[in-house]
This record gives C-alpha cells, sequence and structure tokens, in this order.
C-alpha cells in the first residue's frame, strides 16, 4: 500500500505550520480547509480564475493548482496577510480599493489583490521590464477574472499604490543608503 500521507511545513502569513496531508491536497484547499484562511476563494479549481490567487515565496500563484506536499518549506501570503505587520492593519492596496470602490460582490477580490502585490513586487524587482500603463496592468493581471467587470477600477487602484511606489522610492533609496545609520539595512 503505498504511503498517501506526508509530513508539510509550510511558513504561512509569517506563521509557521506544520501539517499531515494527503498527497492529493491542494494549496488551496490546505489553506481553506485545514488552515481557516478562507480568503483565497475557489472559483473554477481548474486554474481559470485567479480567484485563488495567493504569494508563494513572493511569487503570484494559483493555489488551486498546488499540490500542497510539493511546497514543503515555502512562504505562502494570503490576503490576510497582505498587511503584513500582524496587527490587522491594510495593506495599501486595500485601501486603494476601497477608495477607488474597486470590487462589487468582492468575491475576486482577495485574488485581484494579491496578483496587484506580487505585480507591483515584480515591477519593483525589475523596473526596466515592468509596464504599469493601464494596458499593461490589465495584460499582467489577465489571469483574474472578475464577474462583476470591477476591472477599471481594479486598474485605477494599483495604477495609484505603483505611483505612490515610484513617489516613495527616492526616500526610501537615501533612507537604506549606506551610512544612514541603521544597522544590518
Ligand atoms: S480557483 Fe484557482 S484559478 Fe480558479
Ligand atoms: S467584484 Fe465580483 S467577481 Fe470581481
Amino acid at each position: 500500500m503505498p504511503e498517501t500521507r506526508s509530513r508539510v511545513g509550510l511558513h504561512v502569513n509569517g506563521g509557521r505550520h506544520e501539517l499531515d496531508v494527503d498527497h492529493r491536497v491542494t494549496l488551496l484547499d490546505l489553506l481553506r480547509e485545514h488552515l481557516g484562511l478562507t480568503g483565497a476563494k475557489k472559483g473554477c479549481d481548474h486554474g481559470q480564475c485567479g480567484a485563488c490567487t495567493v504569494l508563494v515565496d513572493g511569487r503570484r500563484a494559483n493555489s488551486c493548482l498546488l499540490l500542497a506536499v510539493a511546497h514543503d518549506g515555502a512562504r505562502v501570503t494570503t490576503v490576510e496577510g497582505l498587511g503584513g505587520d500582524g496587527t490587522g492593519g491594510l495593506h495599501p492596496l486595500q485601501e486603494a480599493f476601497m477608495e477607488r470602490d474597486a470590487f462589487q460582490c468582492g468575491y475576486c477580490t482577495p485574488g485581484q489583490l494579491c496578483s496587484a502585490a506580487g505585480l507591483l513586487a515584480e515591477a519593483a524587482a525589475d523596473p526596466g521590464a515592468a509596464d504599469l500603463s493601464r494596458s499593461g496592468i490589465a495584460e499582467a493581471m489577465s489571469g483574474n477574472l472578475c464577474r462583476c467587470g470591477a476591472y477599471p477600477r481594479i486598474v485605477d487602484a494599483v495604477q495609484d499604490v505603483a505611483a505612490m511606489s515610484r513617489a516613495d522610492a527616492p526616500v526610501r533609496a537615501r533612507a537604506q543608503a549606506p551610512g544612514d545609520g541603521r544597522v544590518g539595512a
């Protein structure tokens, strides 16, 4: 009888979890059913809608397509952890989505937020390759479907945060320059 379960360790939203999981369990089901993190949604369960998007080791991923057992040791961020500091604060994208009214039913929103966060991280890592024009954002987030058609406002919100990030960049660069007095920055 082949072994069908394995021990898996994951860092989820900054916390470490050790679970005994069936090899067929997807990362999405692990998050929702085993850890009670229901932010990531199950839309199609086939990699077609993006509702299940989370960040895995900082990169956008459709969690319905990933087997949890194959991601032992991974760092996963869901919409619940996007704020990052554990105090329940909102990520700038979450604030921008509210400001821009970038949702209706909200079913796709957690995936849109994680996808947008991943996109902005990709742009920060390689500014020369980033296309944060309206069409560029639409293309880069084309894997995230919105049945309510909130796309124009989603793009508005992402552009707002991209502009904030650009405005902050010189300040951050100065703050992180050698000799700013911080150790290990
Ligand atoms: S639920 Fe994963 S892509 Fe649709
Ligand atoms: S806000 Fe309803 S599916 Fe996007």
